[in-house]
């Protein structure tokens, strides 16, 4: 939030040369790709031997065929999936986590408490990924993202009558929930109670770690170590690692403190303004940046939670930048490093990659894996992408006292540098791009994939002009662009090219045609490869652009598959009105799909009138006393089929 293109940050002011504005349109080709199969865990690059490492060379794969039927574009407040298949929901906004003893009921007019709230599954539901329990595919855990709220609908009266029990039940409505999940005749739902039950919410305790723990910029008076942080915020994409951690974005964070009056040149940097979104700044001082100005500066890391240890500690990771991070997702090279991608997904911002300095270590000596590497993600280098013409992109380092990177440019340290990574990263000459979203990485192929969801303002007055990456002006539809390393995951040069840019054929801007084979759609958000190589595409069209004008014939916001080799398309999922599809993840036999629905009903203003919180949808319950919420939803096939077989 917010996503109006009306409201959106576009901060990125800097004179940062747009190399590509001298760049050839007709460069910006959609090549086939040299995909072949995706391990089923995250395997090392050193499979790649035999792929394609240009562009446009492709190799024969094995990917399956995608045997369900497309469905339709659809406009109606329900959840489509093909034939054959259902979609059942389960941990609903409000539904108890599971802690034993401490499991209250949702009450349907939203008048549950803070502390209820601080208990309950959070709202907004985002990414999300599934741990199996002891290797099962009937039983595990469920971590994800509640990225952020809608106080129209969260409370009685909405945010009439604004008071500090307000707030404190919107801050115990953000953040992130493990949960317990198990399939009896085929039937999943929720365990509960359940030893792992957990909510992570702007209450609980996150450790910082990496080069700007402890630094200056992030002392604060509650906290003069600079060391722990209370809450996360706005998490958006999941991703995992290796080792078993899950890993969380905080994405819009600028929007939940008041900046000054006349905010400074890094708070304006990072689109902080006088006045937040979420009002917490009146009775909560925390986020009132006259006050508490460092506070900003613990937010906008990525997040790592352990959700197999009920009692660890998260950690904000600071090696890996700051940034409105939409997520992180991470490859492993030969040498066993890892290569951990981030985007910001704010207009004209950048594409990141951290790699570790040292090698992933096994569970051993009473250590579980996550346990093991503990601090690998506080010690690496950071890189910003610069997408050049032609075809080749390089990896430019965030190394203090590199180039501009020193303390005359007002970087006094490597914290600094990571704390101020979009200012190191201007003066980098880094390629501002549309909105990068979520990541999929095909660990196989090494070729890495990144939504870029939409911009409407590239190209327009004051704004940068199109670029070979950023091929379109007023780009309303989004793309997803891709690259492949040199050698490895952690090369400082790379081959890319678009995999599709979206759209709809049938309209008459050249900008909005996009070149989809097979089923049309928009603003792709969402992307992870399964276990068979298909790489799934979710959407995130906002209420103000869905059922009209160029957007007209597409519908709702949806969920497709994609064979990454061939190109092709095919919807398999239409979501209800107003909401958006996000966080996928399956278990170990690819039978059931967990898919998250953010959102149902969002206005256009992205907050509700409590007076009528089912105006637009009254997903997934349709209840007359009831109200839209997110929900995880299970998606299995009738025959018990691996999903989209
Ligand atoms: Fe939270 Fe960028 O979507
Ligand atoms: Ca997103
Ligand atoms: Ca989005």
């Amino acid at each position: 939030m917010p996503k109006n293109f009306d409201e959106m940050e576009n901060s990125n002011t800097s004179c940062n040369p747009s190399i590509h504005e001298v760049s050839s349109a007709r460069r910006r080709l959609v090549l086939k790709g040299s995909v072949a199969s995706v391990a089923a865990t995250i395997a090392p690059f050193g499979a790649l031997s035999g792929c394609a490492s240009v562009p446009g060379v492709s190799v024969p794969g094995v990917l399956p065929a995608l045997g369900f039927k497309a469905v339709p574009p659809d406009q109606g407040d329900r959840l489509v999936v093909p034939e054959g298949y259902t979609a059942k929901p389960i941990a609903a906004w409000g539904e108890p986590v599971g802690i034993a003893g401490n499991m209250p009921a949702f009450r349907w007019d939203a008048s549950n408490s803070s502390d209820e709230q601080s208990v309950q599954m959070g709202m907004h539901h985002d990414g999300l990924h599934f741990y199996a329990l002891d290797n099962r595919s009937d039983r595990g855990l469920l971590a994800m993202n509640h990225e952020y709220t809608d106080d129209g609908l969260l409370h009685p009266g909405g945010m009439t009558n604004w008071s500090a029990e307000k707030v404190r039940k919107s801050l115990a409505a953000h953040g992130l929930s493990v949960i317990e999940v198990e399939a009896k005749d085929g039937q999943w739902s929720m365990v509960r109670p359940s030893k792992y039950a957990r909510r992570l919410t702007m209450n609980s305790p996150f450790a910082i770690g990496g080069p700007a723990q402890g630094h200056p910029l992030m002392r604060t008076k509650a906290d003069p170590s600079g060391s722990l942080v209370l809450g996360t915020l706005n998490n958006c994409a999941s991703g995992i690692t290796p080792w078993g951690t899950y890993l969380s974005g905080e994405e819009n964070w600028a929007n939940y403190f008041d900046a000054p009056r006349k905010p400074d040149a890094h708070q304006q940097r990072w689109g902080l303004k006088s006045r937040s979104t979420y009002r917490w700044p009146e009775f909560d001082e925390r986020f009132d940046l006259e006050k508490n100005a460092n506070e900003a500066n613990r937010f906008g890391w990525i997040v790592e939670l352990d959700p197999m240890d009920p009692t660890s500690t998260p950690i904000k990771r600071t090696a890996l930048g700051r940034a409105a991070h939409e997520g992180a997702w991470v490859a492993v090279t030969r040498s066993g490093k890892a290569v951990v991608y981030s985007g910001e997904d704010a207009r004209f911002e950048y594409i990141y990659k951290f790699v570790s300095r040292d090698s992933i270590k096994p569970a051993g000596n009473g250590l579980s894996a996550a346990q093991a590497n503990r601090e690998l993600l506080d010690h690496g280098t950071l890189y910003v992408a610069r997408f050049g013409s032609g075809g080749r992109g390089e990896w430019i380092p965030l190394v203090h006292g590199q180039g501009p990177l020193t303390p005359d440019q007002g970087f006094g340290d490597q914290g600094e540098v990571l704390i101020k990574a979009r200012q190191a990263s201007d003066l980098l000459g880094a390629t501002k791009m549309d909105r990068p979203e979520w990541l999929a990485i095909d660990q196989k192929t090494g070729w890495v994939y990144c939504t870029l969801t939409n911009n409407s303002a590239r190209g327009t007055s004051g704004n940068p002009g199109v670029d070979a990456a950023n091929p379109r002006a007023n780009n309303v539809m989004g793309s997803i662009i891709r690259w492949k390393e040199d050698a490895d995951f952690d090369a400082t040069g790379f081959v890319w090219n678009h995999l599709v840019l979206a759209g709809d054929a049938a309209n008459e801007r050249a900008e909005t045609k996009g070149n989809i084979k097979g089923d049309i759609f928009a603003c792709p958000d969402g992307i992870a490869f399964d276990r068979r190589g298909i790489l799934w595409i979710q959407t995130d069209t906002h209420a103000t652009q869905m059922y009209r004008g160029e957007f007209v014939r597409i519908g709702n916001n949806q969920m497709l598959a994609c064979d990454p080799q061939t190109g092709e398309v095919k919807r398999f999922l239409t979501a209800p009105t107003n909401s958006e599809v996000t966080g996928v993840t399956w278990t170990p036999d690819g039978r059931t799909m967990f898919v998250n629905i953010q959102h149902p009903g969002e206005t256009p203003t992205d907050r509700s009138n409590p007076s009528e919180p089912s105006k637009y949808s009254n997903w997934p319950d349709y209840r007359s006393d009831g109200r839209p919420r997110s929900a995880t939803i299970v998606v299995q096939h009738k025959d018990g089929r691996v999903i989209g077989s």
